[in-house]
């Protein structure tokens, strides 16, 4: 089977985690933990940076850190990841969620508009897939609104949106990572502000909230989220290549795009979008043919040995949610759609030509 991800373990990754263990570095008490916050603030551009145990964490620690609770409402996408609404209704809040678009599955700005209420504390502007979000627009509205950013970025590390790195234009900014991200530690997560009191607060809950004079008066409802030291020590390994990644990724994406852009059965994204430069994190493709959905499409895939994954389903259509979200009776056309028909393909780094030419000619063939 061609997989639809395989992460890239190198000898640096298997000597700093050996090193990590020979010491007895194993718990989240370790001195990794600070270099790999400390390198990532500097690579990123932020800061403060704080490593959790994953990307989920990530966004429960982050919109507690900034203060959302009972009867505030937050904005999220309706196609996303089902963490940004977890992360909304832990604090008991309310999300809304927003349909994307057809021509980059981001959210669409005029929706995020129309749905800011005077109970609206925060938004999570998620990056999704291939495409940056126009975030210094996003900026723009909520900062005359008076509305917090927690800017999700799990899926595009170390991509840039203008002149700065995805996930430095909010209030705060979360990462995953999970094997199949640009870096990874197996599991992990980081968070990155400018804010120093976000900063403190999420240092605090992501560690159980300890108190200062006695440890076991608690401050706050906190979690154990923290990161270890074995896996900090790989992250430390990982972020030195992090860029030759996404560099390897773009030119699958664009190999890809060059040999299917004129399949009538397909619609998959262009490497540029008007000046911005798709990243490619994924590869998705969204069928065109009302017969073949996505599911219907994977089966073919994987009867030929490929391993393809279907889209996000909608945050409005999940059963477990639909008495949390305020709006899921509204109508997501696009959401809806993409979620139906979209589907990604392998396009791991390292995967081989003659791979990538035998996924091509399994999808041209399909009808
Ligand atoms: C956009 C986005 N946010 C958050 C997450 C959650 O990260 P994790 O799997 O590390 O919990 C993911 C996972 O892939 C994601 O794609």
């Amino acid at each position: 089977m061609i997989p639809v991800s395989k992460p890239k373990i190198i000898k640096k990754d298997i000597d700093a985690i050996k090193k990590s263990l020979e010491r007895g570095w194993i718990s989240s008490n370790g001195p990794d933990i600070f270099k790999f916050e400390k390198k990532f603030s500097k690579f990123i551009g932020s800061k403060y940076s704080v490593s959790v145990s994953n990307g989920t964490a990530a966004l429960e620690i982050g919109i507690k850190a900034l203060g959302v609770k009972k009867g505030d409402e937050v904005i999220i996408p309706n196609f996303t990841i089902i963490s940004n609404a977890l992360a909304v209704i832990r604090q008991l809040a309310t999300p809304v969620v927003v349909d994307c678009n057809r021509d980059d599955w981001n959210m669409n700005i005029n929706e995020i508009k129309k749905k800011i209420t005077n109970k609206t504390k925060a938004i999570i502007v998620t990056h999704i897939y291939s495409f940056p979000c126009k975030i210094d627009e996003i900026v723009k509205i909520c900062k005359k609104k008076n509305i917090l950013i927690l800017e999700d970025s799990a899926e595009l590390l170390g991509v840039k949106y203008k002149n700065k790195f995805c996930g430095t234009y909010g209030d705060l900014g979360t990462f995953s990572f999970y094997a199949n991200k640009h870096l990874t530690t197996g599991e992990g997560g980081m968070i990155c502000t400018n804010n120093k009191k976000i900063f403190e607060k999420c240092i605090s809950l992501r560690n159980l909230c300890f108190g200062s004079i006695n440890r076991f008066n608690h401050k706050d409802i906190g979690w154990n989220y923290r990161m270890t030291n074995m896996q900090a020590s790989i992250g430390l390994s990982q972020l030195k290549r992090v860029k030759t990644v996404i560099k390897e990724k773009v030119k699958i994406g664009k190999y890809y795009y060059s040999k299917i852009k004129n399949n009538k059965n397909f619609f998959m994204l262009a490497p540029k979008n008007k000046k911005l430069t798709n990243a490619y994190w994924v590869v998705g493709l969204v069928s065109l043919r009302k017969k073949l959905n996505a599911q219907t499409i994977i089966r073919k895939l994987k009867k030929n040995g490929i391993v393809a994954r279907p889209f996000f389903w909608p945050m409005s259509k999940q059963k477990p949610l639909k008495i949390f979200i305020k709006n899921h009776k509204d109508k997501f056309s696009n959401s809806d759609f993409i979620s139906k028909y979209g589907f990604y393909i392998p396009s791991f780094e390292g995967i081989k030509k003659k791979e990538l030419d035998f996924i091509i000619k399994c999808l041209n063939k399909i009808k």
